[in-house]
């Protein structure tokens, strides 16, 4: 084994994805080249449905958060494993529509929905809104009410909870754009204005803390806060809000630097706090949902990068320069995220100096990773990013007009084409002369 259980050394020191050489599938597909793995993706879905179903004697449904990867394949992927999904816009609420998903298991969050994205997700039969502020609970109770249905809803509501993790994905606490706050009685008061609306009806409460968060303490501290509120909608208003949604956020290893908790044991402690609240209140178990993104895709996925120059600067650091960059992995320069990463084709070299690795794009700040061990490498090898299933495609631009990568799904002894390399044509396709 390498460094996660999908990968390791072929006989000729070639790094292996599944059964798959990453060298031969540069050579067949071009690089950059993103590379999902399908197995580890339909088994990180499995692993999340069945602890669920183990730990938990109340219903429950994990979805995937679209956000971290979405495209038409991971969406039927997603409905195939008995899925849900969580979808943030139009264009995600549009794909898993387009994919065949079952809409009535979506859920569409974000903080400032437009008045075309939730007629178009109204009129695919969207199953829940996480309504944000009470802007939308009026725009969305209009849709409905012009459409003459009545539309399932949860508050997305901020529990007062700072976790530890990078300022930018931080969503729990008061000072957050997300939802309506807890300790403000903002929250309580939306709920209100919703039972007196005819064409929205409140289903649950939902939270999402924040993300690649490695304690579990702040879930089921947010699991009493949530439920609390749920206990005295009950209590006030005589409303039951029956679907408990605890967003997703659990952190994953990217290198030695990470130490998650094993899902198991986020899974067993979040679902018992919420039977011990239950208990307590005298509430009934509600539906759980989860909305696992990073847990599900991100080990599935490498990176693979041809090598075009390598500058040693004497006394400074030596800078490793690949074919894509900060437009295909935006995430050392946003969060400093680390992923790791090695040369394909000398595999299991051990690492012979730190180096940085850099993009293309016109930007001294467009780096992969600083101070990365790594092989001895030569322009024209391949270099692999691991760790790269979420947030890498999913957050890719066109900046300095680079076409963003092709990416294919390998299975055991299969390898498809899911996402196109764009092409010069692409990138001109809506400019007008
Ligand atoms: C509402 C919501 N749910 C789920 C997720 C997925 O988070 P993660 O990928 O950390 O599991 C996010 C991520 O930002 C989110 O905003």
């Amino acid at each position: 084994m390498l460094y996660s259980d999908n990968l390791s050394i072929s006989p000729e020191n070639h790094l292996l994805i599944g059964s798959h050489d990453a060298v031969a599938l540069a050579r067949e597909f071009g690089t950059p080249l993103y590379v999902l793995d399908e197995d580890t993706m339909r088994r990180n879905c499995r692993k999340y449905r069945d602890l669920l179903r183990e730990n938990y004697p109340g219903q429950s449904l994990a979805l995937f958060a679209s956000k971290a990867l979405c495209t038409l394949h991971t969406a039927r992927i997603t409905a195939e494993e008995g899925l849900g999904a969580d979808a943030v816009s139009g264009g995600e609420i549009y794909t898993l529509h387009a994919a065949g998903f079952p809409m009535e298991k979506v859920f569409f969050h974000g903080n400032n929905k437009t008045l075309e994205e939730i007629a178009l997700a109204m009129d695919c039969g969207t199953g829940y809104f996480v309504v944000d502020n009470a802007e939308e609970l009026r725009r969305v109770n209009a849709a409905a009410r012009a459409r003459n249905k009545v539309q399932p809803i949860l508050f997305r509501v901020k529990p007062g909870i700072d976790c530890h993790t990078h300022e930018y994905i931080k969503t729990g606490q008061i000072d957050s754009k997300f939802g309506v706050a807890l300790e403000t009685g903002e929250a309580f008061e939306i709920h209100k204005t919703a039972a007196a609306l005819p064409n929205v009806r409140v289903e649950g409460v939902h939270c999402h803390i924040g993300s690649q968060i490695f304690e579990i303490d702040p879930f089921c501290e947010a699991v009493r806060r949530v439920m609390a509120l749920i206990a005295s909608l009950r209590d006030s208003l005589g409303m039951e809000a029956r679907i408990l949604n605890l967003g997703g956020g659990i952190g994953i290893r990217y290198g030695t630097q990470d130490d998650p908790p094993p899902l198991a044991d986020y899974i067993c402690q979040v679902t018992a706090a919420i039977q011990e609240e239950a208990r307590r209140l005298g509430l009934s178990l509600p539906l759980l949902v989860l909305e696992p993104g990073r847990a599900i895709v991100g080990p599935a996925g490498v990176t693979l990068y041809t090598v075009g120059s390598v500058k040693n600067i004497p006394g400074v650091r030596t800078y490793v320069a690949v074919d894509g960059g900060m437009t295909d992995n935006p995430r050392y320069i946003l969060y400093g995220a680390r992923h790791p990463a090695l040369v394909a084709n000398r595999a299991g070299d051990p690492p012979v100096r730190a180096v940085t690795i850099a993009g293309k794009c016109c930007e001294s700040g467009d780096l992969i990773a600083e101070g990365m061990p790594l092989q001895a490498v030569q322009p024209g090898d391949i270099l692999a990013v691991l760790v790269t299933g979420a947030y890498n495609y999913s957050m890719a631009s066109n900046y300095n007009r680079l076409p963003r990568p092709a990416m294919i799904a390998l299975r055991e002894d299969e390898k498809k084409l899911i996402v196109r390399r764009e092409s010069y044509e692409d990138i001109i396709r809506n400019d007008i002369l």
